[in-house]
């Protein structure tokens, strides 16, 4: 895929991985639209954008947690570049923990960030790429999504449904010029992992397990394994091999595994 001139919307560009893919995407040559509900961050970085190319990023305050704010994400991107050749649904969440301490809306909000935020995009952008015969959705899922995510319910969930959402669409447009591919790193150094200042509703030792469970990399090398996967036209990336071990051992096995994870769960959150 040839990036030059063409465009990219990324949400949760403001910040750590999805700050890092509209670098990366916009050094290749692409315009670059960023989305982001966090103001200040989203245009310090459409600012850096713009001043290597002058014109080249746009940054369009959104909160994709709902259909109308994908709707009108699409609609600024096209009234600002046109076709819209790529589209990362990266913005996310870590919210929940237990069923017993995770209310309602916070169900609500990382099911609508998380998962159907994907699902609002792809909706109001597939008409124009079967149209056009092309179209790219890169899905930013997490290897919770093929694995688990200690401590965290809602993000287990709506990690797996993502992942979940990217394989359908896949399966179902592909042969029509959709191309997906589907981000699953396992620990990644942003504001997710290591939250600046205190955080109320996170219970932290869910990242303690990630930092434990391997490296964890730098975003701007994530969006660079990323990059080489959509140029190759695949549909994952797993930065993190170790990710690919864990998962052959749950498919072998799933008692074994499920005992596993519950040993490990219970030397973080019983110790
Ligand atoms: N950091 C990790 O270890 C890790 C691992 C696996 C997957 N991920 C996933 O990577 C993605 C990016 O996360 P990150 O690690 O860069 O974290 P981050 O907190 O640095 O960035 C997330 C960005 O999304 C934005 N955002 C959240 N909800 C939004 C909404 N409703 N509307 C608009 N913007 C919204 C935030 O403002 C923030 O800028 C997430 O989907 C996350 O689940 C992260």
């Amino acid at each position: 895929m040839d990036l030059d001139g063409k465009t990219a919307v990324v949400t949760g560009a403001g910040n750590g991985i999805g700050a890092a893919l509209a670098t990366r995407f916009h050094q290749a040559g692409a315009r670059v639209v960023l989305a982001d509900r966090d103001v200040a961050p989203l245009e310090r970085v459409t600012s850096a954008l713009n001043a290597v190319r002058p014109n080249s990023a746009v940054a369009v305050v959104a909160d994709i947690g709902s259909e109308q704010g994908n709707i009108d994400l699409i609609q600024a991107a096209q009234e600002a570049f046109g076709f819209i050749h790529l589209f990362f649904a990266n913005a996310g969440v870590a919210m929940g923990t237990f069923l017993e301490d995770t209310d309602e809306p916070t169900w609500e909000a990382a099911m609508n960030i998380n998962l159907h935020a994907h699902r609002w995009a792809a909706k109001h952008l597939l008409g124009d790429w079967i149209a056009a015969g092309e179209g790219y959705f890169c899905s930013t899922a997490s290897a919770a999504g093929l694995l688990s995510q200690i401590g965290s319910a809602p993000y287990s969930v709506t990690k797996h449904a993502a992942v979940a959402f990217a394989e359908w669409l896949s399966i179902t447009y592909g042969d029509r010029g959709v191309k997906v591919t589907c981000l699953c790193p396992q620990g990644v150094n942003t504001n997710m992992l290591n939250p600046p200042g205190r955080q109320d509703g996170i219970d932290k030792r869910g990242g303690d397990v990630v930092k434990a469970s391997g490296a964890v990399l730098e975003p701007a090398d994530v969006a660079d394994i990323v990059y080489d996967t959509i140029l190759a036209e695949k549909f994952l990336v797993m930065p993190h091999a170790e990710v690919h071990t864990y998962e052959q051992r749950k498919v072998d096995d799933r008692d074994r595994w499920l005992a596993g994870m519950r040993k490990l769960q219970s030397r973080i959150f019983n110790s």
